[in-house]
């Protein structure tokens, strides 16, 4: 049997490409490496598909969204020259011991699939820093879960507790993951906003939209971007 690309994959590698700002072009390699295995997977109805090519169809329930934050930023930054506060990350490199102890744990044979919830040192270690920063005490067994950043845990979270029609309220402006996650769960946003002086939660507002349909309320303390404690 023989595999023909489908004209949205195809879609798909344009749209890759229209992302990429001048400097982040695949190298020459990547490019006719990428080029070649479509041209092998592709042979007798390769023009009809070229004719044919539709843009990938997104999911109905995350059509709304746009590219990240994230990437708007650094495109941008990169168009006019200029120095890129969106990134989220220094530009200086990570403590020399960190990346000792990774080199060293590599060379241990610790290299290949980690317990699912996180390695039991890794579980303790963040029982202990919770109690520490919390007063709370919490089995690092049970109820600690290792993810690859916050953006895991939460939509592991928000996917794995909310049904399609349930209610979430949010207070915004908020992290541009949350609404695309919550999408993905079938949910329906219920956004508060925060305003100044003091970006307090208006609790009137928040009495009010709480509904019995109401399902989570996410909390993101100390708020990011308004820097709100929600205890103060
Ligand atoms: C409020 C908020 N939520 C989630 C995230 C995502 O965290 P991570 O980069 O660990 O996925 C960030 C990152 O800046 C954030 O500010």
């Amino acid at each position: 049997m023989k595999f023909t690309p489908s004209s949205k994959f195809l879609g798909f590698s344009n749209h890759f490409h229209s992302l990429l700002a001048p400097s982040f072009s695949p190298t020459p390699k990547f490019s006719s490496s990428f080029s070649a295995t479509m041209s092998t997977l592709s042979t007798q109805n390769d023009t009809v598909t070229h004719k044919t090519q539709q843009p990938l169809q997104i999911a109905k329930r995350l059509e709304k969204f746009q590219t990240t934050i994230f990437t708007q930023m650094s495109l941008l930054a990169i168009k006019h020259g200029a120095i890129n506060l969106g990134q989220g990350f220094p530009n200086f490199d990570g403590p020399e011991f960190v990346k000792e102890a990774a080199i060293q744990a590599i060379r241990d044979g610790k290299n290949q699939y980690a317990r699912g919830y996180g390695v039991p040192d890794l579980n303790i270690a963040i029982a202990e820093r919770f109690k520490k920063d919390t007063g709370l005490v919490v089995d690092p067994e049970k109820e600690i879960t290792v993810t690859s950043g916050c953006t895991e845990a939460i939509a592991a979270t928000m996917i794995g507790l909310i049904n399609p029609g349930d209610e979430v309220i949010m207070f915004a402006p908020f992290y541009d993951s949350y609404e695309a996650t919550l999408s993905m769960a079938g949910a329906k946003v219920k956004g508060i906003t925060l305003r100044p002086p003091d970006f307090a939660v208006p609790l009137e507002e928040l009495k009010s939209t709480i509904s019995k349909n109401t399902r989570a309320i996410l909390i993101n303390t100390p708020h990011n971007p308004t820097g709100k404690d929600v205890h103060s």
